[in-house]
């Protein structure tokens, strides 16, 4: 696997490996590190759909409203290494801060119109995360220039962002949209995780029960009701509800009929941790 910390040097690369291989597709896995078998499956599935694979890390300071959070993110560059080169990745790009926000690229400038999709759920906690998400990855697009670019289903309104976003600029590639990777109880893997002691572990687990449970009523319950009986077993003293929202998968808003495809949201605190998760309700 190839390193690169410098955007110059992984176009000039980029350049070179197209002008010999026109006709490959190039798939692209932005993460941020701490890597585990969720972003594996990402690179699986660009492994399975492209013939040169870049995967970025980059902790983006943009898109962390919360200090705190930056700060405590886990990193283990070494390990993960490690892991993206054992399942096929072929190049690294291991970008510093300056290298990703310049003078011609600043977060002050940049213009973006989400048309509301960035008002609800994550959007509604976290102000300016989704701006800085999808500057930091528009902005590895216009240095990648893939064809195909991965992103997991785990988070659900990052994926509508993403895709407003290369609509709004008119940049071609296709989203790929990869299923949540789960462990073998059921907890949605995540880098903060890794945060959590033994005992929240447990208590984590109430997540993925209850959205197992809703999908499971979903027929028999209106959505009000779906959303109040997630609430009640979320807020349950041992997690801190933020938000149970039930939502048609195109507007993000509360779904006009039953027969729109259906995903509840959620997001709670485990002590200092947040963690979200998603699941379809009617397909
Ligand atoms: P990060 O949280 O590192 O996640 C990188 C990618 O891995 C995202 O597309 C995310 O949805 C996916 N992912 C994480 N956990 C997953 C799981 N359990 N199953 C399937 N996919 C999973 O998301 C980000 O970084 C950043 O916002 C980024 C897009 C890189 C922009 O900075």
């Amino acid at each position: 696997m190839e390193i690169f910390t410098r955007v110059v040097a992984l176009q000039n690369y980029l350049a070179n490996y197209r002008k010999n291989h026109v006709n490959s597709i190039l798939g692209f896995v932005p993460t941020m590190g701490a890597l585990h078998e969720g972003h594996m499956s990402l690179i699986q599935n660009a492994v399975e759909k492209s013939d040169l694979i870049v995967a970025s890390i980059f902790v983006n300071p943009t898109q962390f409203n919360n200090q705190n959070d930056l700060k405590t993110y886990p990193s283990s560059v070494e390990k993960d290494q490690k892991l993206l080169e054992e399942n096929g990745c072929n190049i690294l790009f291991l970008p510093e801060v300056e290298e990703i926000y310049t003078s011609e690229y600043s977060s002050e400038d940049y213009e973006i119109d989400f048309e509301g999709i960035d008002e609800v759920m994550e959007g509604l906690y976290r102000p300016g995360h989704f701006r800085g998400v999808a500057m930091v990855v528009e902005r590895f697009f216009q240095i990648v220039q893939p064809d195909l670019a991965f992103f997991g289903r785990k988070d659900f309104q990052q994926v509508a962002i993403i895709k407003q976003m290369v609509k709004y600029k008119g940049i071609k590639v296709d989203i790929e949209v990869v299923p949540t990777k789960r462990n073998n109880d059921g907890l949605a893997l995540s880098s903060r995780n890794q945060l959590l002691n033994a005992e929240q572990l447990k208590h984590a687990l109430t997540l993925n029960q209850t959205l197992c449970y809703l999908r499971s009523v979903f027929d028999n319950l209106t959505i009000d009701e779906l959303e109040e009986e997630g609430r009640k077993r979320i807020d349950n003293g041992k997690l801190r509800l933020e938000y149970i929202s039930i939502v048609d998968d195109v507007t993000l808003r509360f779904p006009q009929s039953k027969n729109s495809k259906i995903t509840c949201c959620v997001a709670a605190y485990c002590g200092d941790v947040r963690l979200i998760d998603n699941m379809p309700l009617n397909y």
